[in-house]
């Protein structure tokens, strides 16, 4: 067990940092068995922090310090104070110079933060505290730094060597040795630093920007990656673009450079000038890689790329800070797929993704507000809910302001605090500033944990022509929030006709209507609206493109919800009435297998998926979406006691009648669709995505029929194609479906094709690892023992336990147990070298509370296992500590 409990940081603690670094010029000399690092540290006294000069305490570990000079005095071990993770020195004059060298070790750093090599390259992840592994430092953001820095390398291994910002010199050294120097204008915090050094082609391209400075745009990838760099390269020329246009951004250095890395904790990050990304994030081409992979690409590219203003030029002040960064930049990317691809599509897949997985964060033992008050290990805190809920509440500001509003306080922001490291509140300010709007209420967005629910209560009186919606919201206790005040709740809504019309929308006391759509503005913990010159009972649209992230309830009839699924003008409704209807049809199912009784599926689903499919106005990719039924995790997330077994047979026998009863007009779409797929070359653009999805969607359930005409499909679509989209798809179908050999003939031959290809092993992995057929732990103890299989990889972790563990919950949640203590033995296997993967893989154990009692005491065992296994890292300690409060 751990002996020394990791410390608990809190926000109301923060102080302004004693000491400021004006300049930091580094230089590394990288070899094979150890790395020395020299940093020399223009430093001074912060004014901000008040009189005298208090002792200097430095960050770092893991490192050997070999020698420091204060200015030209050398200092010796009397003169500081070493500890695992701090170096303290007392200055003497409020200005200085210190000069330190470190040595250590990149080439057996597993844990891939700080400086570590990926494969034969050398790069570095600095984000949140990994540059304290790298020198001694004032590692916190709000130390901000002008950076010159060197690099030298043996120049046959590393022929390229980047850093930040611009290179102003390079040479060749003695030894066959060679080195680069490179500057970085911009003051910035040391997570925004990057090194890279390796054998690496690029791809180059130029952007010009709208005060027309040309910038050279360069993606470094290994050789045999530089055939899958062009949609990247066209994703980032739109992410430019599209910053230009819609905030008015530009970019502000000359290079722009991007290097593509196997071994990475995360997705991707936004270093200045040089981004470094999983190798995932980038590499794509029709070959390889799935339309939603495509997609992925375009939206992380732009997502990183915009950091350079939100969050780069402006920075945060602290870590409880980081929403300001990310929630922030998160929206600016939804918004920027929503103009390139179909924004209703992006919006469903959007709210689906934070409906099932930040809502069980909330309601789970590691639910924290948008904006932190505490942590132990800050890794732990890069979270759905500081990202995906953090762009609602961003969302919301928008909907409140409306675009031009929020536009003048994005400008302003942007003016005012350009070179500063600020707060959520700073931001908040920028928007009550230019837009006059008061967000002090709403700020309880930042500070409040936990998914408000809102239920929802209509009256019609037929004399007075009025119509009132009556909201009552609450929120549920979160860890150390027992009572929550009311948010403020922007619901956009409408009213439909018995005609499916939209009624012009007058609220008691207006002069007239305004409009068919608006958005109320709710403060109160109950609050009513009254509409006049209402002439027939009206049936409500509401939460109009989730325009809230909040549980809504109203006791809509599931022909109710068949019309608005028909009717509503509002896209994302429309898709929403389907997916409620199938949830009620669903629970019931779940209700019948529980009681033991046969399954009996309401023909309304039926009636409501044959009018989608026949319906050949709509978009195919909202045709698409209908079709798909939520998700096991879903319906887990929104039972009071999650049954796996009841949710799994009920969601099988809904989609087995489903394609019983429109297999006709399914194999007509599937038909028309891979008859174009097979014509056409295959192009990553919305409407062919499109196209896609409902071609595939159609042969997943197809294949639930088992006819011969069907598996020939199959194989015909997993043989004859010239993309990933349609032969991973197939090969996915077959391997849940009974045909055995089929099935592992498709298996071989997919790995033999394409084994020399790690991201497309990833998939191979993945597919099998998320079968729900019997036998799925035993299958994937198997494909850990594959040479593709490599446990210190992240993605191979996250491609096989990680999809095992929260794509496949029938199997995961096996009644024996089986399924938890597998993965709580790779968590003790991965903490012992990469912790923040380890903790992340924790997941799905902290919401042990979900689950009946067997299971619960199941996963409690687990974790209490984990506790006991050893000396733990904090980022396990913390996650697993808190889970069994
Ligand atoms: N800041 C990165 C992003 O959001 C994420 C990241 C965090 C990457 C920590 C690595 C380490 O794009
Ligand atoms: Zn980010």
């Amino acid at each position: 067990m751990r002996t020394e409990q990791p410390k608990t940081i809190y926000l109301k603690d923060y102080q302004v940092p004693e000491y400021l670094i004006d300049e930091t010029s580094l230089t590394f000399e990288l070899y094979e068995d150890h790395s020395l690092v020299h940093a020399q540290l223009v430093m001074r006294r912060n004014p901000e922090a008040g009189p005298g000069l208090p002792l200097l305490v430095l960050n770092g570990q893991n490192m050997e310090l070999l020698s420091l000079r204060l200015d030209d005095r050398d200092l010796t071990a009397a003169d500081y104070l070493l500890s695992p993770s701090e170096l303290t020195v007392q200055p003497d004059s409020a200005s200085f110079t210190l000069d330190s060298t470190v040595r250590i070790h990149p080439e057996t750093n597993t844990a891939l933060e700080g400086l570590y090599k990926s494969g034969t390259m050398f790069c570095t992840q600095c984000e949140a505290e990994g540059f304290r592994k790298i020198t001694y430092y004032l590692d916190r953001p709000d130390v901000m730094s002008s950076f010159t820095t060197t690099v030298s390398a043996d120049k046959q291994r590393y022929p390229v060597l980047l850093s930040n910002g611009n290179p102003i010199a390079s040479g060749d050294g003695d030894n066959g040795r060679h080195w680069a120097t490179w500057q970085d204008p911009f003051k910035k915090p040391a997570y925004l630093f990057a090194l890279v050094a390796g054998d690496l082609w690029c791809v180059e391209d130029t952007f010009t920007t709208m005060s027309a400075r040309e910038v050279a745009l360069r993606i470094y990838v290994e050789p045999e990656n530089i055939d899958k760099c062009q949609h990247a390269m066209d994703s980032l020329k739109k992410s430019m673009r599209w910053d230009e246009e819609v905030y008015g951004r530009e970019y502000d250095l000359d290079i722009f450079m991007i290097v593509a890395v196997n071994d990475f904790n995360m997705g991707a990050m936004e270093n200045k000038g040089l981004n470094i990304f999983n190798s995932s994030a980038v590499l794509a081409k029709a070959e390889t890689a799935t339309d939603a992979a495509h997609q992925r690409i375009e939206g992380i590219l732009a997502h990183e790329y915009f950091h350079n203003w939100s969050g780069n030029r402006v920075t945060c002040r602290d870590w409880f800070q980081l929403s300001l960064k990310e929630g922030f930049t998160v929206f600016r990317d939804a918004e920027f797929s929503a103009d390139m691809n179909s924004r209703t599509v992006k919006r469903i897949e959007d709210v689906a993704y934070l409906r099932t997985h930040q809502f069980a964060e909330d309601a789970g033992p590691m639910a924290h507000p948008v904006r932190p008050d505490s942590y132990m290990e800050i890794s732990n805190f890069y979270t759905l809910t500081v990202y995906e809920k953090g762009a609602e509440v961003l969302r919301m500001i928008h909907t409140l302001l409306g675009a031009e509003a929020f536009r003048k306080g994005s400008d302003l922001y942007f003016e005012r605090h350009d070179g500063q490291a600020v707060t959520c509140d700073d931001f908040i300010k920028a928007m009550e500033d230019a837009s006059g709007v008061d967000l002090t209420q709403f700020k309880r967005w930042y500070s409040q944990a936990g998914t408000p629910r809102l239920d929802v209560r209509e009256a019609y009186d037929a004399a007075a022509q009025t119509y009132t919606l009556t909201f009552k919201q609450s929120c549920p206790a979160t860890p150390g929030q027992p009572e929550k005040q009311p948010f403020v709740i922007p619901v956009e809504l409408g009213l439909l006709n018995a005609q499916g019309v939209e009624l012009p929308l007058r609220l008691q006391g207006e002069a007239e209507a305004l409009g068919t759509s608006r958005v109320l503005s709710l403060t109160e913990a109950e609050q009513s609206f009254t509409f006049v010159d209402i002439a027939e009972q009206p049936l409500p649209s509401l939460l109009r493109g989730f325009s809230a992230p909040v549980k809504l309830s109203f006791p809509y009839s599931r022909d109710q919800l068949m019309f608005l699924m028909q009717h509503d003008s509002d896209g994302f409704n429309r898709w929403e009435a389907g997916q409620q209807l199938a949830v009620q049809i669903l629970q019931e199912l779940i209700a019948q297998h529980q009681a033991g009784k046969a399954l009996e599926l309401d023909q309304r689903l039926i009636a409501a998926l044959r009018t989608v499919l026949e319906n050949d106005q709509l978009d195919q990719a909202m045709v698409a979406e209908m079709l798909s039924l939520p998700g096991e995790a879903y319906l887990a997330e929104i039972s009071e006691v999650a049954d796996v077994e009841a949710i799994h047979a009920a969601r099988e026998f809904a989609r087995k009648q489903i394609a019983a009863e429109l297999f006709e007009p399914l194999w007509a779409r599937y038909q028309e669709n891979r008859a174009i797929s097979r014509e056409r070359a295959y192009v990553a653009e919305a409407a062919e995505f499109a196209r896609r999805a409902l071609q595939n969607i159609a042969l997943s359930y197809l294949m639930e029929s088992g006819k011969d005409e069907v598996l020939a499909a199959c194989l015909e679509q997993f043989e004859q194609t010239d993309n990933m989209t349609e032969r991973l798809h197939a090969m996915a179908v077959l391997v849940n479906s009974p045909f055995e050999a089929e099935k592992a003939a498709s298996l071989a031959k997919f790995a033999e094709h394409f084994k020399d290809n790690p991201l497309v092993m990833d998939q191979w992995f993945s597919v099998q690892a998320g079968s729900p057929l019997p036998g799925g732990l035993a299958r994937v103890q198997q494909l850990m023992q594959h040479p593709a299989f490599n446990l210190k990889n992240p993605n191979k972790v996250r491609a096989l336990i990680g999809a095992f563990a929260n794509q496949n919950l029938i199997n995961f949640h096996a009644a024996d147990g089986s399924g938890y203590r597998f993965l709580a033995d790779q968590v003790i296997a991965l903490d012992g070298f990469n912790p923040q993967i380890a903790a992340r893989q924790l997941a799905p154990l902290t919401r042990w509370r979900k689950y009946d009692a067997t299971r619960q005491a199941l996963i409690q065992g687990e974790l209490k296992r984990i506790l006991a296994s050893g000396e733990l890292s904090a980022d396990v300690y913390e996650v697993v500590s808190k889970s069994l409060n």
